[in-house]
């Protein structure tokens, strides 16, 4: 089966999910809702679609994907919980958490899936289309962020559209994603530790832990593979628009776009190219939700470069200045 010129759209509804659901087990590629993003699922047992996917998304071969499940019966089939990674399972599933785990020996998932590692990353998605979707087809669904690979996530299906139209086979819509940002990553291997801030904070990983939950980036060895880049993220660019982005910006130069947040607008605003605020009321949980969207939208202004004013590093403000950061960064 390859990818038509043609990618459908259908509203998500039960007889859409039957239609999705049938695509999949034949080894298509849909993207659907979920809670965080956009994502863009294929078989995690069948290589070949897993392969189409990493060429839908233009991906660099050796990222691995995340396997998702309907709930946690399905997950333990795929891996080993210790007593971390069962309590956080417990607490925080369905979700916008994902763990990666020791793969267990006789798990179904591509080897291309999980690049070859020994360790899995699972999630149950917390949104009713992702969830009928993935109790229909009854296999692990991988599903990165529906977007072509450096390009910030989808959080609506037009967003979708318009970074893979034509490369995939069928996008669900389900209205905008209400966290907006893609799921926090913990890996309990050995003590637990944070691999990616998302949308799930911190600090409510701690609580449940009993425990500080320290962030460090696993080297591939520790990960089973020493050629492989592990820990998210860390293509220096994800996340880009094309537009050059300046953070921490206190005041607007001439012909910048500004990217605001909270009640009061910086020095220089008036002359903005373009003005979206993440949230006027200084609410994270918000600005974390309008984030890709206002990114895009700002990206297509035309300005010199895009400002962003400070956002505070609590709660899901620490997820939104990494993401932040990374678009940032230096194009490679
Ligand atoms: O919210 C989300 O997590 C979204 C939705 C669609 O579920 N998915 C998502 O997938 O963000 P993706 O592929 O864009 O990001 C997954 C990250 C990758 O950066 C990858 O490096 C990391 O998870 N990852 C996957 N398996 C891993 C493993 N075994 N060890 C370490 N990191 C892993
Ligand atoms: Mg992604």
């Amino acid at each position: 089966m390859t990818a038509g010129p043609s990618t459908r759209v259908m509203t998500a509804s039960a007889a859409a999910i039957t239609e999705a659901m049938r695509c999949l087990v034949a080894g298509g590629l849909v993207a659907f809702p979920t809670e965080t993003v956009y994502g863009l699922g294929a078989d995690a047992t069948n290589s070949r679609a897993v392969a189409r996917l990493y060429h839908a998304k233009g991906r660099p071969a050796f990222n691995p994907l995340i396997s998702h499940v309907p709930d946690v019966a399905a997950a333990r089939r795929l891996a080993a919980f210790d007593a971390a990674a069962a309590r956080l399972a417990e607490a925080f599933w369905p979700g916008p958490l994902t763990l990666v785990l020791p793969r267990l020996p006789g798990c179904p998932v591509a080897e291309l899936a999980t690049a070859g590692l020994d360790t899995i990353a699972l999630r149950v998605p917390n949104h009713a289309v992702a969830r009928g979707l993935l109790a229909a087809v009854g296999r692990p669904i991988v599903a990165p962020s529906a977007n072509r690979s450096g390009h910030v996530s989808p959080t609506t299906a037009s967003h979708v559209l318009a970074d893979l139209r034509g490369r995939i086979d069928l996008v669900l819509d389900g209205g905008p994603a209400p966290v907006g940002i893609e799921s926090t990553i913990v890996a309990c291997l050995a003590e637990p530790i944070l691999l990616r801030p998302g949308g799930l904070p911190r600090a409510e990983l701690q609580r449940v832990l009993g425990q500080a939950l320290p962030d460090r980036v696993l080297s591939g060895e520790e990960l089973g593979d020493a050629e492989t880049p592990v820990a998210p993220g860390q293509l220096a660019s994800h996340y880009a628009p094309r537009t050059p982005l300046r953070l921490n910006a206190r005041s607007i130069e001439a012909g910048e776009a500004l990217l605001a947040f909270g009640p009061s607008l910086p020095p220089g605003s008036e002359g903005a190219a373009d003005v979206a605020n993440l949230s006027p009321a200084g609410d994270l949980i918000e600005a974390a939700a309008n984030l890709f969207a206002y990114l895009r939208t700002l990206d297509a202004a035309g300005a010199v470069a895009i400002a962003a004013m400070p956002i505070p590093h609590q709660g899901l403000g620490e997820a939104i200045n990494d993401r932040l950061k990374r678009a940032a960064a230096p194009r490679a």
